[in-house]
């Protein structure tokens, strides 16, 4: 037993202490962490200043890494770590992704195939605000009026990511020609349907899996049913403060999540030339799917 696991919060949040992952962890450890990780879906790792490619390193033993999409983001080091960051060149352009995470979501939920983990490294973290705050998926739905639950269950929610077609969100002032972007992207992007309660692989546990990011309808229902029916789910994600976790963070801490049982959001509060920058790599996952019996576990 290499390392010490400590509870940060009931809603899923522990900090692992005494590992060292610079070089990879060893078989052993790294079975124990995925344990560790089934039951508490938000990990905190305390001091890692780990190297980009010991970043993507190790998190690579958590499975495949997700092609970065944006590569004008991408470390110059090692192109498998995207960049998140208000910082900027002497040129004004900027360093990494201003507005990352700026609403409640999954990550990748808008994809076929959504990544499984998120895994984020503070290099700096701002003076004030930039805490990151996540909410149990599996403890909202359990939560769940059975009146409610009975009318998501099995149906599928569409998803897609760009913010123009979204009425729940706005778009960041900060980020160049984003309204151009999301436009483009509302035809080049096709929406994906996905289990509003989604089975987890490896657990066998039910969770909601929607967000007001991406979540913009429910499948088969028309808007002036659905819109609604979103509506009084994601109040009853938000009636709770049990069920909810806020990371303020500590630089060299390296997080990672489950993005099967989890919405998160950037915090913001913090303006440049107050910096926030992060390392992020995501883990690749397969289809969401649902089961109406849990998988034994
Ligand atoms: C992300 C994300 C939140 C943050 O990296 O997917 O949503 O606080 N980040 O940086
Ligand atoms: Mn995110």
């Amino acid at each position: 037993m290499s390392f010490t696991v400590k509870q940060l919060s009931p809603a899923g949040a522990s900090e692992v202490t005494g590992l060292d992952v610079r070089n990879g962890i060893g078989d052993e450890d790294m079975s124990r962490l995925r344990d560790v990780f089934r039951q508490s879906p938000i990990l905190c790792l305390r001091d890692q200043h780990l190297s980009p490619t010991q970043q993507a390193n190790f998190s690579r033993q958590w499975g495949p890494l997700e092609k970065q999409g944006k590569s004008d983001y991408c470390h110059p080091d090692d192109a498998d770590i995207l960049i998140l960051s208000n910082e900027r060149r002497a040129d004004g352009s900027q360093v990494g992704i201003v507005d990352a995470g700026d609403f409640w979501h999954s990550d990748s939920s808008h994809m076929e195939e959504p990544c499984q983990m998120t895994m984020l490294l503070a290099v700096k973290n701002p003076e004030k605000g930039g805490d990151t705050h996540f909410i149990n998926m599996y403890q909202a739905y359990e939560a769940m009026p059975e009146a409610l639950k009975a009318r998501i269950v099995g149906r599928s929610a569409v998803h897609h990511s760009s913010k123009t077609l979204n009425p729940r969100v706005t778009i960041s002032a900060e980020r160049a020609n984003a309204t151009e972007y999301y436009k483009s992207s509302e035809k080049m992007k096709k929406p994906v349907v996905q289990p509003m309660v989604r089975t987890h692989p490896a657990t066998g546990r039910q969770s909601l899996y929607v967000s007001p990011r991406f979540t913009i309808g429910i499948d088969g229902m028309d808007d002036a049913e659905a819109q609604p029916l979103l509506d009084e789910v994601f109040r009853h994600m938000f009636s709770s403060q049990a069920w909810r976790y806020t990371h303020k963070w500590k630089d060299g801490d390296l997080v990672f999540w489950d993005n099967a049982c989890l919405n998160h959001m950037a915090g913001g509060g913090y303006e440049y030339p107050d910096t926030r920058r992060m390392h992020r790599t995501t883990i690749a996952g397969g289809k969401a799917f649902y089961e109406s019996k849990p998988a034994k576990t």
